[in-house]
């Protein structure tokens, strides 16, 4: 059985998640809550948050703390990071993961559409990080991860609103890590492969796409959120320290 790299160093740590509730952002609250850290979390959906707040009510970490709150809202995502920091101490990681990868008709695409599709995708990034800098500025140090995906990078298409997105966040990622080096402050991104998570099986999954992703991959296996998870908790960790401005893709070998 496959056990975690424990990081001491993340015991303790205040680490901030957006989407933690559900997908690949719960196995990153699960994921830290077991490393001691202490977990706060953003989600909209409401039930998964709270099945999982309670399933890991006796985690290292103690219970995480879910905070309900829309992304989309950039003032209540701002609260929430500072909520985190006043609960649990100031934030030293941050996880930029919420994401919506819903598909569009490109010619149907409406400026109200796209203007949405960035409120979801790349807005929120830049500004949970703007909320947690100061804080990891206060403790002398932080680390931010920024999630972007293999998409674009295999030329998808059918979702144009969201692989921009996804495409911007390197340059995010890179703009941050120079502004913010000289604060001990660490920034990459991590691209995921095609992670099988329940939303992804139930929406996009079937015989012939998965036929592609397993001719794609060099490893013939299925990628889990925890497999993600184990490379955020990595690039989060002291043994990380060296590390910053840099793309990372667990995706067995794909893109
Ligand atoms: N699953 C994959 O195959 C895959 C591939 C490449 C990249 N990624 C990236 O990994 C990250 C996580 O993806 P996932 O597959 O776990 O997604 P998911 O849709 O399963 O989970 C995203 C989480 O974010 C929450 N969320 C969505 N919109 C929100 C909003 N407006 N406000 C607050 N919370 C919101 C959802 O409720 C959910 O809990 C994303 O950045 C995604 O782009 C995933």
């Amino acid at each position: 059985m496959h056990r975690p790299a424990i990081y001491p160093d993340l015991a303790d740590k205040t680490v901030f998640i957006t989407g933690g509730g559900s997908g690949i952002g719960a196995a990153l609250t699960e994921g830290f809550a077991a490393q001691g850290a202490r977990v706060a979390f953003v989600d909209i959906a409401e039930a998964p948050s709270r099945a999982l707040v309670a399933r890991l009510a006796d985690s290292a970490g103690g219970a995480p703390l879910f905070i309900p709150c829309d992304i989309r809202d950039v003032a209540a995502l701002k609260a929430a990071v500072e909520r985190a920091g006043t609960e649990f101490g100031d934030v030293a990681v941050l996880m930029n993961n919420a994401a919506n990868d819903q598909r569009h008709a490109v010619l149907e695409v409406t400026p109200d559409y796209w203007d949405e599709r960035m409120a979801i995708n790349q807005r929120p990034m830049f500004f949970a990080a703007q909320a947690a800098i100061p804080q990891m500025q206060r403790r002398g140090g932080g680390a931010i991860v920024n999630f972007g995906s293999i998409s674009w990078r295999l030329g998808q298409g059918g979702m144009p609103a969201y692989t921009m997105a996804k495409a911007a966040v390197h340059g995010l990622t890179r703009g941050l890590a120079r502004d913010f080096g000289p604060d001990r402050i660490r920034v990459n991104s991590l691209l995921p492969g095609w992670i099988l998570t329940e939303r992804q099986k139930e929406l996009w999954l079937t015989p012939e796409a998965d036929a592609e992703r397993r001719k794609g991959q060099c490893l013939d296996l299925e990628i889990g959120p925890a497999d993600v998870a184990e490379m955020a908790m990595f690039l989060a960790s002291d043994a990380a320290r060296a590390i910053t401005a840099q793309e990372f893709i667990v995706d067995a070998g794909w893109a």
